[in-house]
């Protein structure tokens, strides 16, 4: 089938790639000129395993193709694809500049042949409808021009663009991108149109018949097809009810720590019973990055449009803004005064196999610790000092976790990287000052930190 992606985020450009991969003829537009620059040559602008390689086998063979101009891309498309940012703005709301300008773009160069729209973005629930009516919008928008620019009547339309809206959610994960997307526990449909169904039940035809899963002894792909509010809510209800779980786990671990009882323990005797389930129950420093805290407030503040009060969801969020500090509580507990000691992160990232550092627990880690006048250096197998040197300040990147180790009074594990499971840390404890680990993930193992020469701090256990 002809796909156009409209945004090349993670999102749109996991996507389009995987897309490309199981045979659609795929372009992927972007107004961001060097970016697209950059992806014609292969390279991906963003970390995630596996996406160069199918990426790369997909230029070559014809399947994908990169450029700036969305006419082109729209023409292309029978399936268009909109998967531009939504950021949150400083109230909770979503940002939809993006999607806004997207919808209109198309709807001015609809040329009359049947399109579906689907937004694949995270877009505030009630946006289908929006979407369609912005649609229309810049279909009118087009005509009128081509009425005043005069001498238009043969390209202006016969009849109205015939298309349908989609709302077609993402649950991909950062850090598994590729494999969740071959991989996904559902795919949800919401659209009207049957029309748009069926041809979105051919786009994802592979992928539903699992033939490039991993586990293809698996059922099929369960496909929810419903409403369009529906599949929008069931977006920011997963995410919300998963930050909610952790939250949950955290506050648990908050109450091991007083009564001596361990965390990991309880997580496990909990998730055993298959009505709780054993994931996200791993406690920690709290949950970050570009869609929990952005969707969990965005769903707050659309029960405050609409006259409910979400406190659940609210205290959620507020939990997960004291787990941030409760790695340097313990630090102080430990330590005393932190002023003139120097603390060293473990990782940066707000999870494991991601470069992305958006709402990640160690920026607020790092604000603290200056503020209260500890100098703070930081190892992450992904992340150098000049990553960061436009946008983050107060912290030391070191290029590996040896020389991390030198002069420091404490290390904060902040992300599990696996590799941090492997470091050699009888070694790390000789060059520092004082041999404190404050794992922020309970992700090390114990005992082998104290005969290893460190006092030993996890959350909850
Ligand atoms: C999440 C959802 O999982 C995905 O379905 C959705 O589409 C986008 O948001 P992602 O943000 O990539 O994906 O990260 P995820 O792996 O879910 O982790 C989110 C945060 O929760 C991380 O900061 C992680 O460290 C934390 N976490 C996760 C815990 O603290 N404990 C856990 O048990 C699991």
């Amino acid at each position: 089938m002809r796909v156009c992606v409209i945004g090349t985020g993670y999102v749109g450009l996991v996507t389009g790639a995987c897309l490309a991969h199981i045979g659609h003829d795929v372009i992927c537009v972007d107004n961001n000129a060097e970016k697209v620059k950059l992806l014609q040559a292969g390279k991906s602008p963003i970390f995630e395993p596996g996406l160069e390689g199918i990426l790369h086998s997909a230029i070559e063979q014809g399947k994908i193709k990169f450029t700036s101009d969305l006419a082109s891309g729209v023409k292309h498309g029978e399936i268009l694809f909109i998967a531009v940012g939504t950021p949150p703005l400083p109230t909770g709301e979503s940002d939809t500049r993006f999607v806004e300008a997207v919808a209109r773009g198309i709807g001015s160069h609809l040329d009359g042949e049947y399109k579906v729209i689907v937004n694949k973005s995270t877009v505030p629930i009630g946006s289908g409808d929006w979407v369609r009516m912005l649609v229309f919008d810049g279909v009118m928008q087009a005509q009128k021009s081509l009425v005043t620019a005069g001498g238009g009547t043969n390209r202006t339309l016969e009849k109205m663009p015939a298309f349908d809206v989609v709302s077609n959610p993402e649950f991909l994960r950062e850090g598994a991108a590729v494999y969740d997307t071959f991989n996904p526990d559902r795919i949800v449909l919401g659209s009207h149109s049957p029309q748009a169904i069926a041809l979105m039940q051919n786009l994802y035809a592979p992928i539903i018949r699992r033939q490039v899963a991993e586990n293809r002894l698996l059922p099929q792909v369960p496909v929810l097809v419903t409403d369009i509010s529906s599949a929008e809510t069931i977006k920011y209800a997963a995410n919300a009810f998963l930050a909610t779980k952790i939250s949950f786990i955290n506050e648990v671990a908050n109450i091991c720590d007083r009564v001596g009882a361990d965390v990991t323990q309880v997580a496990k005797g909990i998730g055993l019973d298959s009505r709780i389930g054993s994931k996200f129950l791993q406690a920690g420093i709290g949950w970050g990055g570009s869609c929990f805290p952005k969707d969990v407030l965005a769903l707050v503040h659309t029960a405050d449009d609409y006259g409910y009060e979400a406190h659940l969801l609210k205290a959620t969020v507020k939990v997960n803004h004291r787990q941030r500090l409760i790695a340097l509580e313990k630090l102080q507990q430990v330590l005393k005064i932190l002023k003139g000691k120097t603390i060293g992160l473990l990782g940066l990232t707000f999870k494991p196999d991601t470069d992305d550092l958006r709402d990640a627990p160690a920026l607020d880690a790092i604000e603290h610790l200056n503020r209260l006048g500890a100098k703070v250096k930081a190892y992450d197998p992904i992340i150098s000092q000049s990553d960061i040197r436009h946008t983050l300040s107060g912290v030391q990147v070191e290029d590996d976790a040896e020389r991390l180790a030198v002069d420091c009074d404490a290390l904060v594990l902040v992300t599990d990287w696996q590799e941090f499971q492997q470091l050699d840390y009888a070694k790390l404890a000789q060059s520092m000052h004082n041999r404190v680990m404050i794992d922020g993930r309970n992700f090390l193992d114990p005992k082998q930190l104290q005969q290893a020469g460190f006092y030993y701090v996890g959350i909850g256990r």
